[in-house]
């Protein structure tokens, strides 16, 4: 089967996604640049200027909106907002509410994202997610950016990967060996936070619709060891996608595939040594993202889906429309056996900071690192080319 604009429905989200603390530049009030800036730390290489998105926003917006794309997730940085603990950055509002209004001249559905893995400092030297009022000072935030929100936002999108914030709470890092057991209390935390936050949402904007992004990878059991994958992916993401039962719309975000063996009774990820890898060292198996969405929907009762980061680290732009082209046609299948997936956002507009690397470039646009000038791969018009229809409805 081949893709063209009718292989999604009309109204289907379609764009890229970006987070705010790999694009944006200079978040010097986050817990991740102290990090990033500390000897010791473990973190190959820092942030910097990063792709000086905080500057050149509206490049990226055009770039978007030139190739056809509708939709536009991107990060507003709650460092920015509060730098110090209770001030508020009235201009830095105003900053969000520019891209908002920006990427609806342009006819972007802008979708934010309030929180992707930095925090202010001072709340993160606080106890983070740990401190007793970490739910109330995040309302605080969300009831800050509401110019924000009002300026024409459609859905928004609370938390990415609580899961990985969770896992990355053990001290562990990466996927390609496995994910850890996501922080007990930290998982509770982050399911805490997404409630407030949709209920707060809904009071004040009761228009906006709600969700998070939950990373899911296919996790596939070795035969023999099927009875070991709940305990597996129970803990690692179905109880997040559990927790998505009252949202309007579930997020996956999904890369790769994981083997699951039963090593004594317990489940243990598996490295197949002989299989292709990308960049960031993950498995090269671009049907993932429609197994992921095959068993998230087996968990989440009927709330709709959005594949709001789906990807390769390649530096072969051929292998990335390859990789992407297999994807949507696996996820095209998943929609064929009853799966409700309203849309797809692409991992990433940008090639940006990989969370303490350069190396792995996700973009379907290239940054010159010295003169911040974007140059659009053919795989952006590609993406482009496939919008599907618009509607003047809702998807999701
Ligand atoms: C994160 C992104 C990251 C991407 C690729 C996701 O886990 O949300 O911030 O860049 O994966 O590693």
């Amino acid at each position: 089967m081949e893709l063209s604009t009718t292989t999604f429905p009309p109204g289907f989200l379609w764009g890229t996604s970006i987070g705010a603390h790999q694009t944006e530049g200079n978040n010097t009030a986050s817990d991740w640049w102290l990090l990033e800036n500390s000897r010791g730390s473990g973190v190959h290489e820092p942030s910097g200027d990063a792709v000086d998105g905080y500057h050149r926003w509206a490049e990226d917006l055009q770039l978007a909106a030139r190739a056809g794309l509708r939709d536009y997730r991107f990060g507003i940085e709650w460092s920015r907002i509060e730098p110090v603990d209770g001030r508020i950055s009235t201009a830095n509002v105003q900053h969000y509410a520019r891209i908002i209004e920006r990427a609806r001249e342009l006819g972007l559905r802008p979708l934010p994202t309030l929180h992707h893995f930095t925090l202010p400092l001072w709340f993160s030297q606080g106890g983070g997610w740990r401190r007793s009022d970490a739910v109330e000072r995040f309302l605080r935030y969300v009831d800050a950016v509401a110019p924000v929100l009002e300026s024409g936002v459609e859905r928004v999108e609370t938390i990415n990967e609580p899961n990985i914030v969770a896992a990355l709470a053990t001290g562990a890092s990466g996927l390609a060996q496995g994910l850890p057991v996501p922080d007990r209390a930290v998982t509770d935390a982050m399911i805490r936070l997404h409630d407030a936050t949709r209920d707060r949402l809904r009071v004040n904007h009761p228009r906006i619709l709600t969700g998070w992004g939950v990373s899911v990878q296919d996790y596939q059991a070795e035969p023999g060891a099927e009875h070991v994958l709940h305990a597996y992916t129970y803990p690692r993401d179905e109880i997040f996608l559990e927790a998505s039962r009252g949202d309007d719309w579930v997020g996956i975000q999904s890369y790769t595939r994981g083997w699951i063996r039963d090593v004594g009774g317990r489940p243990q990820a598996l490295i197949d040594d002989d299989a292709p890898r990308t960049q960031s060292g993950w498995e090269n198996y671009p049907e993932a993202v429609g197994g992921a969405v095959r068993r998230a929907a087996r968990v989440i009762g009927g709330v709709p889906i959005i594949v709001t980061e789906n990807g390769i680290a390649t530096d072969d732009d051929s292998a990335r429309i390859e990789y992407t082209r297999r994807a949507l046609l696996s996820l095209r299948q998943a929609m064929d056996d009853g799966v409700d997936v309203r849309g797809y956002l692409h991992w990433s507009l940008l090639d940006n900071y990989e969370w303490g690397d350069w190396g792995p470039t996700f973009g379907l646009v290239s940054v010159d690192r010295g003169t911040f000038d974007r140059t659009p791969k053919p795989s952006l018009a590609w993406l482009g080319s496939l919008a599907p229809e618009r509607t003047s409805g809702r998807a999701a």
